[in-house]
């Protein structure tokens, strides 16, 4: 099946920013953020693509667009987005690759890879075209802290901005301060649901940290921090291994 268009508007690059880094560089940057459901991989990729000036690319997001949307894709990825658990490899890896990585472009993924088999997959694609990552993020956090903000989120119906009910509170109640659309939870947010999302993330996806590792590219954020200070440690962490390209 081939990714839809409504998709596709998932995949979008960001817009140049005014205070986006200047980097001199052959090639454009590729990071992974990798991490448990709840850690700020979302919040976080989206302050990164803006100041990288690079797309922000969530496959969970991707999908839940073409849910919405009613989509091929998206009526086969809902019943594995309600219950938490991973759509398929092949499927998530084709859809990465139709709307990510033959963009040609530099970009921050953002919950792939999820698998061992997603990461083959991605570093069989990148070697096809000789590329290589600049790294993966490691976002540490416990699954209590995962649990709290998980079932405290609270996400804009209009520009996708997402908020916490005590850690990132909007100003006016379930109103976005972006955009003034109304704020919805997500359908994945019951306490039951993230439960089983974490035991997924532990069998699942937790492996990647030492598949990583082992080939030099992860690199550890402490999640716990506040959003702000999360941010300021990632940033500098991410142009740090910009601008040593071609030294790992
Ligand atoms: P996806 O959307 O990727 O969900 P996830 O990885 O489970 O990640 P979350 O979005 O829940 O958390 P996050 O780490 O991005 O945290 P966020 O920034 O939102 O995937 C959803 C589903 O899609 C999967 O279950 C699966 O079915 C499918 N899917 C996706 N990718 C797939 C793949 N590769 N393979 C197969 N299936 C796939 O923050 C969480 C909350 O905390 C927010 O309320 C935020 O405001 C708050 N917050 C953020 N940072 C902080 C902070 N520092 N302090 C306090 N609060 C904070």
């Amino acid at each position: 099946m081939p990714a839809d268009a409504d998709a596709a508007a998932d995949a979008e690059q960001a817009a140049p920013a005014p205070g986006a880094v200047r980097l001199e560089r052959n090639a454009p940057v590729k990071f992974v953020f990798l991490g448990p459901p709840g850690a700020g991989k979302g919040t976080q990729a989206a302050r990164m693509a803006v100041r990288f000036n690079v797309q922000h690319a969530s496959t969970g997001d991707m999908f839940r667009k073409a849910a919405a949307a009613g989509s091929e894709l998206g009526r086969t990825v809902k019943d594995y987005l309600d219950s938490g658990r991973l759509v398929p490899d092949e499927l998530t890896s084709r859809v990465v690759e139709e709307l990510v990585l033959d963009a040609g472009d530099g970009y921050i993924l953002d919950g792939y890879p999820r698998t061992l088999g997603q990461a083959e997959a991605l570093a069989a694609n990148l070697e096809r075209r000789g590329l290589r990552l600049d790294g993966v993020v490691y976002f540490d956090l416990s699954d209590q802290e995962a649990v709290r903000r998980l079932t405290g989120r609270l996400v804009c119906s209009g520009c996708g901005r997402n908020y916490h009910r005590e850690f990132m509170p909007p100003k006016a109640t379930d109103v976005c301060d972006d955009c003034g659309a109304a704020l919805r939870v997500r359908s994945d947010s019951a306490e039951d649901v993230v439960r089983q999302r974490l035991a997924v993330y532990h069998e699942m996806t937790e492996p990647l940290v030492r598949y990583y590792r082992d080939r030099g590219l992860l690199e550890n954020v402490d999640a716990s921090a506040a959003p702000d200070d999360v941010e300021r440690a990632t940033g500098a962490l991410l142009e740090r291994l910009a601008r040593s390209e071609g030294d790992r």
